[in-house]
Parts: structure tokens; C-alpha cells; sequence
């Protein structure tokens, strides 16, 4: 017999898994995806269906992981557009227990950290992404004659089992389902570590932001009275950019610019999968990207970079903001960053790890950039040295770069070489070249780069890495 409205019931004691109104967390089901086609989930979580009044009643949602997807496209659904798949289950069991094993075999021989992937990442090979005409990616996409991995982020090398299960734990169901920016409402990725009361029940459906000083409002209404109070028209920072074509970028230091800093960071963490949730902004300075109008400047995306940074990282997170994607401000954010590079005269590279997105973003740039380089060079040979003085691009990013177009060749007596005919350069720079994204002018920066690090001491300097490959004769 059914259980009537107001009744209470005992979540775990139940171990019928048949129907769609009695799951728990880990069981694979069939679900209504968006576009009404069926297909294989995970429950993550799942909570009483409440009526009008406040009251139980015999039904659930469940917050889905797609095994198709992403974790970026995690969602509520109603129980009844979801039914139990018995075989999917019994092997996701199957292989859970598998690992179980193998993780605890490997953690008695080894006894070091290692992350421990959950029924969350069953997807980890499946990184697949739609574009606008429905296309489905999933592990390899062919673009052209260019075959693109996709590669899930490893995150969190550095954090316990312990660590990693409680930041699962903490992140695992989005905490803000949209948010309404200027002129764009979009919906998030991920949770974001906003403060608590913004979200009390779970989650909340709308989170209001102005788009120019990014303080955020959980009804339209306290934003609209923020909104005829709010001076500002543009990021609190320098203008050290405006393009041509009405695109401008706007320095901020993380110490100076807390909250504004701050904000960002919770919005850019609503649709990025880093397992940081806390960010000390006073240590980063950040590179705010805008569009401007008559109405002021409209933030598009941004990159961070920390003030000073160890490993040579010249990009620490990077974003577009969804509503903006696949209109090539991402190559430009990147392009930026390695301007600001060669201003500095320096190497840079993006803080590991990439996301999936992160990556073909970035092989495409330094596919784009690299080519370019060969097809306009005049010289009888080029090497390895020149393309990093002319690009600030690393020594190991250049050679995954050519490797990937199966540009180098090792001779017989281990020199390599770089070799691919014109006509196969021409084409892919061609075909990345049509693009009409906007493209930075470098002679339009207007910047000062700090000098943290004493110059004999910075050993991302152009000419120390010059200096070092002379010695390796690279
Ligand atoms: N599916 C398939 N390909 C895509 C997609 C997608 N959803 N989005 C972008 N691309 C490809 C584009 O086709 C293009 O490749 P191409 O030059 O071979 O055609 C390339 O990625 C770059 O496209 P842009 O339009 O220049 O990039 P965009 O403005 O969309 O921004 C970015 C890319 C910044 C990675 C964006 O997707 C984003 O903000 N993602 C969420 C946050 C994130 O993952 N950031 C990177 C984390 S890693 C780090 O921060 C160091
Ligand atoms: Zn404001």
C-alpha cells in the first residue's frame, strides 16, 4: 500500500529499487532527458515531492548525473519521467565493487594518496558537449582532418581520499540552478561555494547579479533597488585594452578589488569544476573582459593570474561566460594572457589542470598561433627556440602542439625535425583563421608589468630559457 501525504518515511530502509518512487543515491536509471529522449543516469540525491501545503506526498525528485554527460549538465528530475534500469545497475554495481578492490589492492602495495573516482565520475572517458545544431561530442571530436581528445581534468593530484570524498560530498548537487546577468539568464554548471544563506533550501532557483559590480540578490526585486543605486559602469580597474571593435580589458588587483574579486570567483566557480572552493583573491590579479555600449561596459569573461607564480603560469582560471561561448572571446582571453607574456618577456602556460573545454581551447590557440608562425617564416629553418621567442608558448606545449599534428619527425641520429606539407598547414590555419572572432591588437595594450620577482632570479624569462636550451642544443 501506498503511503499518504504527511507520512514519514525511513530513507534507508527501503531496498525495493524497482520503481522510480523508491531510489536510492547510486542506482542507474532510464530518464527523460531535455529533449525528450531517454537515456542513462545515476541518482545522486533525491528528496520528497512536497504539495501545496507544505505537506509529503508519495512523490520524489531525483538530481540526475547523465552518463552521457558531463557534470556540468547534472539535474532535478520528477520520478516520473525516470525508470529503474536493472541490467545498467546490476553492472554499475558489478564494476563499483571491481574497483573497490582494485583501489583497496593497489592502496595495500602502495599505501600513497590516490583519487578515488565515485559513482559522480562514472563518466570520466565520456566527455561530451552539444553545440548549438544538437551535436553530440563524445571522447573525440573531428573537425576537419583534426582529431581532438578530450581529456577530463585530473583533478585534486594533491588531496587526501579524505579531501576529495568531502568535497564530493559538499559539491555534489548544483546550489544555484540560473542566474540572471544584464540582459542573460543562464543556466550553471556547478555548485559554487556562495554563501549558505543565498541558498538555504538546497538550492535556489535565480540568483540576481548586477553585471557591473557582481553583487548578487536572491529576488529580481533587491536587484532592481541595487540597480538605481549602483554607480558603476565598468569593472573597478585599470583600462589597459579597448579594441576596434568595442572590446575592452580591465586589470583588477585581487588585494585591492576584494569583493569584487570575490564575486567573481563564486561566479566563475558556478561553471568551473576546480576542486578550490576557497580563494585567497589578494594573491591574483585579474583580467576582466567587456563588451561596451552606450550603456556601459558588460563583463563577457575574465582570466586570473597570480602575482607571482612558481611554476611560470601565466593563466590561472579562464572564463567565458556561456551566454558569450564559441564566439572566439576564449582565443582572445588566451591571447591576451600571452601578450601580456611577451610584454613581460617571459614563458607562460595555464595552471594544470585543464578542463575539457580549457583544452581544446588551448590546442586550438597554440595550433593557430604556431602555424601562422611557420607559414609566414622566411628563413630556410626554424626551431624550437624561435617559435618560443616569437610566441612565449613553452618548450613542452610547442612540441604536444606539433606532436598533435604529427609534425615532428625524430632522424636517424635522434635530431628532430619539424616537417608538414604547406598545403595541410595552410588548411588548418585556414580553417582556424576564418574564425571571426575579435583578435587582440597587441599595439592597443597599455601595461606595466609588475616585477615581483627579482629579474636575475626569474627563471621564465625569455632569455634564461634561451640560455637553457642553447645548453641542451634544443
Ligand atoms: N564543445 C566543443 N568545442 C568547443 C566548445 C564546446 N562546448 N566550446 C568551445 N569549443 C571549442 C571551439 O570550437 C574552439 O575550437 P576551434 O578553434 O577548434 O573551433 C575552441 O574551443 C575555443 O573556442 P572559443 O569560442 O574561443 O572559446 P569560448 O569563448 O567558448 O571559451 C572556455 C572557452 C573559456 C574554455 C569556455 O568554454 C569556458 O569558460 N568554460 C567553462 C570554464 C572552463 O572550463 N575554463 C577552463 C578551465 S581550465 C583553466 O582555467 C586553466
Ligand atoms: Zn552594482
Amino acid at each position: 500500500m501506498g503511503k499518504g501525504p504527511g507520512q514519514k518515511r525511513n530513507l534507508q530502509e527501503s531496498d525495493d529499487e524497482s520503481s522510480a518512487t523508491n531510489l536510492k543515491p547510486n542506482t542507474q536509471v532510464f530518464a527523460r532527458w531535455r529533449d525528450g529522449t531517454e537515456r542513462r543516469a545515476i541518482v545522486i540525491e533525491r528528496r520528497p515531492v512536497n504539495n501545496e501545503l507544505g505537506q509529503e506526498t508519495n512523490r520524489w525528485r531525483y538530481y540526475l548525473h547523465w552518463l552521457d554527460f558531463n557534470r556540468r549538465m547534472d539535474s532535478w528530475v520528477n520520478d516520473e519521467h525516470i525508470r529503474y534500469d536493472a541490467e545498467g545497475d546490476m553492472l554499475l554495481k558489478l564494476e563499483e565493487k571491481k574497483r573497490r578492490e582494485s583501489t583497496k589492492s593497489v592502496k595495500d602495495q602502495s599505501q600513497g594518496p590516490h583519487s578515488v573516482p565515485s559513482a559522480l565520475v562514472t563518466d570520466k572517458d565520456a566527455i561530451v558537449d552539444e553545440d548549438e545544431a544538437g551535436t553530440v561530442y563524445r571522447g573525440r571530436k573531428l573537425d576537419g582532418n583534426v582529431v581532438v581528445d578530450f581529456v577530463e581534468p585530473e583533478h585534486g593530484a594533491d588531496m587526501t581520499d579524505e579531501q576529495i570524498r568531502e568535497h564530493e560530498e559538499v559539491t555534489k548537487i548544483k546550489n544555484v540552478n540560473n542566474i540572471e546577468l544584464g540582459r542573460h539568464n543562464m543556466e550553471t554548471w556547478y555548485f559554487s561555494p556562495i554563501p549558505k544563506e543565498y541558498w538555504q533550501d538546497d538550492f535556489i532557483d535565480t540568483l540576481y547579479m548586477c553585471e557591473f559590480c557582481l553583487s548578487f540578490f536572491c529576488h529580481r526585486s533587491e536587484l532592481q533597488n541595487h540597480s538605481r543605486k549602483c554607480k558603476l559602469r565598468h569593472p573597478p580597474g585599470d583600462e589597459i585594452y579597448r579594441g576596434k571593435d568595442n572590446i575592452c580589458m580591465w586589470e583588477l588587483d585581487g588585494s585591492k578589488e576584494k569583493t569584487y574579486c570575490q564575486n567573481l570567483s563564486y561566479l566563475a566557480k558556478l561553471f568551473l569544476d576546480h576542486k578550490t572552493l576557497y580563494y585567497d583573491v589578494d594573491l591574483f590579479m585579474y583580467y576582466v573582459m567587456t563588451e561596451m555600449d552606450e550603456h556601459g561596459h558588460h563583463i563577457v569573461g575574465y582570466f586570473s593570474k597570480e602575482k607571482v607564480s612558481e611554476p611560470g603560469y601565466n593563466l590561472a582560471c579562464i572564463l567565458t561566460l556561456p551566454c558569450h561561448q564559441r564566439k572566439g572571446y576564449g582565443r582572445f582571453l588566451i591571447q591576451f594572457s600571452y601578450e601580456l607574456s611577451k610584454i613581460e618577456k617571459r614563458v607562460g602556460h595555464p595552471e594544470k589542470p585543464l578542463s575539457d573545454l580549457g583544452l581544446l581551447s588551448y590546442r586550438s590557440y597554440w595550433s593557430w598561433v604556431i602555424l601562422g608562425l611557420l607559414l609566414s617564416w622566411t628563413e630556410d629553418e626554424i626551431s624550437i627556440a624561435d617559435i618560443l621567442k616569437h610566441t612565449s608558448i613553452r618548450v613542452e606545449d610547442i612540441i604536444a602542439t606539433l606532436t598533435h599534428h604529427n609534425m615532428i619527425r625524430i632522424g636517424p641520429t635522434g635530431t628532430h625535425a619539424i616537417v608538414m606539407e604547406r598545403s595541410a598547414m595552410e588548411r588548418e590555419f585556414n580553417r582556424q583563421n576564418s574564425k571571426t572572432g575579435p583578435v587582440v591588437d597587441p599595439t592597443r595594450i597599455h601595461w606595466v608589468p609588475r616585477r615581483d620577482i627579482p629579474q636575475k632570479k626569474d627563471k621564465w624569462l625569455i632569455s634564461s630559457i634561451l640560455d637553457h636550451l642553447a645548453a641542451e642544443s634544443i
